[in-house]
């Protein structure tokens, strides 16, 4: 019986792996478009290409809590709605991208500007990028040299490369977070797969945090009160609810089963 059950679930999960709803055959992207978002609620209405965002060139910067919490994106690509006043006016984008914000001492380019369309027609194209661009995939292939290898997602496994100190995403941007006390970190748990020869799943709150603090995942994802009171199958996650909100997407895929089903079977 048992088994029986897990092979259904394995076909499904197969399933969703390989096929967008509707039957298409999904394509797998490219290890320097994943992650990639597509924000298009009035660019095109506007006249203006679409905007493309990465998040490996922003992932390697911040943390994921710095942008989906204090600066307030929806972790669903078009759902925040960012207009161009928003940006002009530093919020969203516009946090950083002003024209006066620093990185590593360098002014990041600025964002929207209603008032000079023509002028400055290559500075709007860095984001509202008119076609592919050639120099994005070179970027990316320098910036992973050297950077520990994983093989699915963005071929980098970011989890060490942070652990080694080889990237240090910034929590923290002055008149933007809020300094907080930090809330004692849970120890790492296994969550039962629940299926006779699948792997239990341990799932570290340590590594999770130093990403994502508290409020990504609570209480929107994770109620998290207590253990066990969120019930949820690998169906829900391939749907892209709880794990599968960030798996999948951003954090490494879901075909990566291994990372996740760690636990030794007895
Ligand atoms: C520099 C800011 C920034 C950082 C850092 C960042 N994100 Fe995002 N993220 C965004 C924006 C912007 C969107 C698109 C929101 C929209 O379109 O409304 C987005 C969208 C998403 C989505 C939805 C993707 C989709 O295809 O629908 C997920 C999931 C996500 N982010 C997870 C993460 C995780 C996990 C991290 C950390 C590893 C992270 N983000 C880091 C800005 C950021
Ligand atoms: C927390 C700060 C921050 C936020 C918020 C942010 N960016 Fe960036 N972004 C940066 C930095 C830093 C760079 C690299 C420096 C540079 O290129 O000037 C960068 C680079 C870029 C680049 C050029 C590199 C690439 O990915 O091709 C694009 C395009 C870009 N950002 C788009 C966006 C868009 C669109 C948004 C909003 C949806 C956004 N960024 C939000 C900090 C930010
Ligand atoms: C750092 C990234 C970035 C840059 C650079 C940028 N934009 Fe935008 N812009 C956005 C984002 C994100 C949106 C929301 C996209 C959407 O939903 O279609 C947007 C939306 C817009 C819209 C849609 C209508 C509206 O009122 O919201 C206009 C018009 C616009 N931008 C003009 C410009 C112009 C002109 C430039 C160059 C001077 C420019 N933008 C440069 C990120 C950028
Ligand atoms: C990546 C998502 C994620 C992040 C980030 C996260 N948690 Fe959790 N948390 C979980 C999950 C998953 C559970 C188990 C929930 C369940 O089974 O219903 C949980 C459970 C908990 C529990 C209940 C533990 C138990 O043994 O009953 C507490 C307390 C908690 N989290 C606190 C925190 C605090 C404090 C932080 C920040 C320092 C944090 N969490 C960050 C996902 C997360
Ligand atoms: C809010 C976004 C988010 C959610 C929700 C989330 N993760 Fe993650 N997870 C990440 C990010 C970011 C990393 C860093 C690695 C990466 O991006 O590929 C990570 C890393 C991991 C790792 C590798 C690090 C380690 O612990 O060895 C495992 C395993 C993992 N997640 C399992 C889970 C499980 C199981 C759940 C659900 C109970 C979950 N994650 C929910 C964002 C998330
Ligand atoms: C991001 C982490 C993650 C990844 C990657 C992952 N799983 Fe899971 N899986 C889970 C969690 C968490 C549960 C337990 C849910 C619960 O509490 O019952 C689970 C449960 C299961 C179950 C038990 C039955 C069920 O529906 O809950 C099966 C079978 C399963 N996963 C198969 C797979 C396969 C096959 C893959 C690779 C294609 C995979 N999983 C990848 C996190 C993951």
């Amino acid at each position: 019986m048992k088994s029986i059950v897990l092979t259904v679930v394995l076909l499904l999960c197969a399933n969703s792996l390989l096929f967008a709803a509707g039957g298409v055959k999904k394509k797998r992207p490219r290890a320097y478009d994943y992650g990639q978002v597509i924000i298009d609620n009035f660019s095109t209405s506007s006249g203006l290409s679409p905007v493309t965002f990465d998040h490996w060139t922003h992932r390697s910067k911040y943390t994921c809590r710095l942008c989906h919490v204090d600066i307030a994106f929806e972790m669903q690509a078009g759902a925040t709605e960012i207009t161009a006043a928003d940006n002009m006016q530093d919020y969203y984008c516009g946090t950083c991208h002003n024209g006066k914000t620093r990185y590593q001492n360098q002014l990041i380019f600025a964002a929207c500007d209603l008032t000079q369309k023509k002028s400055a027609a290559a500075r709007c194209q860095r984001c509202h990028l008119p076609a592919k661009d050639p120099q994005r995939k070179r970027d990316f292939y320098a910036f992973i040299k050297g950077l520990p290898a994983e093989r699915f997602g963005n071929k980098i496994n970011w989890d060490k490369a942070e652990t080694a100190g080889l990237i240090k995403p910034i929590d923290y941007l002055e008149g933007v977070s809020v300094k907080q006390e930090s809330l004692p970190v849970q120890d790492d748990f296994a969550l039962q797969a629940k299926v006779k020869g699948m792997p239990n799943i341990i799932f570290s709150h340590k590594k999770h945090v130093d990403w994502n603090g508290c409020e990504t995942c609570h209480p929107e994802i994770f109620v998290g009160v207590k253990r066990g009171s969120t019930t949820y199958s690998m169906i829900d996650i391939f749907n892209r609810k709880y794990c599968g909100v960030c798996h999948g997407s951003v954090a490494f895929p879901l075909r990566g089963c291994q990372r996740c089903h760690t636990e030794k079977v007895q």
